[in-house]
């Protein structure tokens, strides 16, 4: 499609990639496509400002700015900027330079404004990390103790909160499942289940250490202590799964087993995101093709220098 129809038939979003997701930019649109899917969203290639990098575009059939609204909840992009056609500015009187306006682009030799539909609030993101959040944590005398910015026991299965970006990517990831529950089966401290409540899923929880239930149940999620190898679930009953198993190598084993079990939960069509360690990456790729999984993302990102993987699959 040429660019004039483009913009004219859809709204083109400029989708501002998260700094510290600069080099993740294919897991951002595949990101921003899955929460948009059901407005009919598409990534084309290329679009404009191509030129500074950090950017990926969204383009969105009929009027985008009143479908806004879901816009906050995305993990790896921090702002959006809608691209309006402009009129043509008059040139300049001789001898003087026309002003900048950073609200303005050319594009393709066209002139365009740029809208602002959305930014990030940093300081509301900040309140929501982990380490600010409160948790009941049940001590080993059987006590429950609100715990404030709990940061995991340290030990090598560590139930340490994923950070709200990486939590909402996962869950975008799953969006487009069909209707039906959503399922964190490695809860840990509730990082995936708190952004899958705040969009509006109903949300399954479980983890196999019963020092969290408390912690868990108070989310507004079910919980249940379960072991993710044998999930108290129907076969079919589960439309979505975004889960980050331990990345430790004793629990290799629970990994891969557990991925049998959420096959088996997952309802056709539905949709499975997992954040991995690198190292578990290929045994998880075996076991998703012997489970009939068809892949939708495979991607490699750089944590902070903690190699990990991002997986997502779709049961057929
Ligand atoms: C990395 S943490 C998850 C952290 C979580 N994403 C969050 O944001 O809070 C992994 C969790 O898996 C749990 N776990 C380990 N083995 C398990 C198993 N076989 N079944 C269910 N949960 C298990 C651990 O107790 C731990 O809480």
């Amino acid at each position: 499609m040429c660019v004039k129809s483009l913009v004219a038939r859809s709204a083109l979003l400029i989708c501002h990639l998260h700094p510290a997701r600069r080099k993740a930019r294919a897991v951002a649109a595949a990101e921003a496509l899955g929460l948009l899917h059901d407005l009919g969203a598409s990534a084309p290639a290329g679009g404009p400002l191509a030129e500074r990098g950090g950017l990926f575009w969204v383009a969105l059939p009929g009027d985008a700015g009143s479908r806004a609204a879901r816009l906050p909840r995305l993990g790896y992009t921090a702002a959006v900027d809608l691209l309006e056609p402009a009129p043509s500015r008059p040139p300049p009187a001789r001898g003087r330079r026309a002003a900048a306006d950073p609200g303005s682009v050319r594009w393709r030799g066209q002139p365009y404004r740029l809208v602002r539909l959305w930014a990030e609030d940093a300081a509301a993101l900040r309140e929501r990390a982990p380490d600010r959040r409160v948790f009941a944590l049940e001590t080993a005398g059987g006590q429950v103790r609100q715990v404030r910015g709990y940061r995991g026991d340290g030990g090598p299965l560590g139930r340490r909160g994923l950070p709200i970006g990486d939590a909402r990517l996962l869950v975008n990831l799953t969006a487009s499942a069909p209707a039906g529950p959503f399922l964190d089966p490695f809860a840990g401290i509730g990082g995936i289940v708190l952004e899958a409540l705040a969009s509006g899923r109903r949300v399954l929880c479980c983890d196999v250490d019963p020092a969290l239930r408390h912690g868990l149940a108070a989310t507004g999620a079910r919980h249940c202590v379960a072991d993710a190898r044998r999930l108290p679930f129907g076969a079919g009953t589960i439309a979505a799964i975004a889960t980050e198993p331990p990345y430790d190598r004793a629990a290799e084993g629970a990994v891969l087993g557990a991925l049998a079990d959420l096959a088996r939960v997952l309802a056709a069509g539905g949709r499975l995101a997992i954040l991995c360690a690198a190292w578990q990456a290929a045994g998880l790729r075996r076991a998703a093709l012997d489970l009939g999984l068809a892949p939708s993302l495979d991607a490699p990102l750089d944590r902070k220098g903690t190699e990990v993987v991002v997986l997502a699959w779709q049961r057929v």
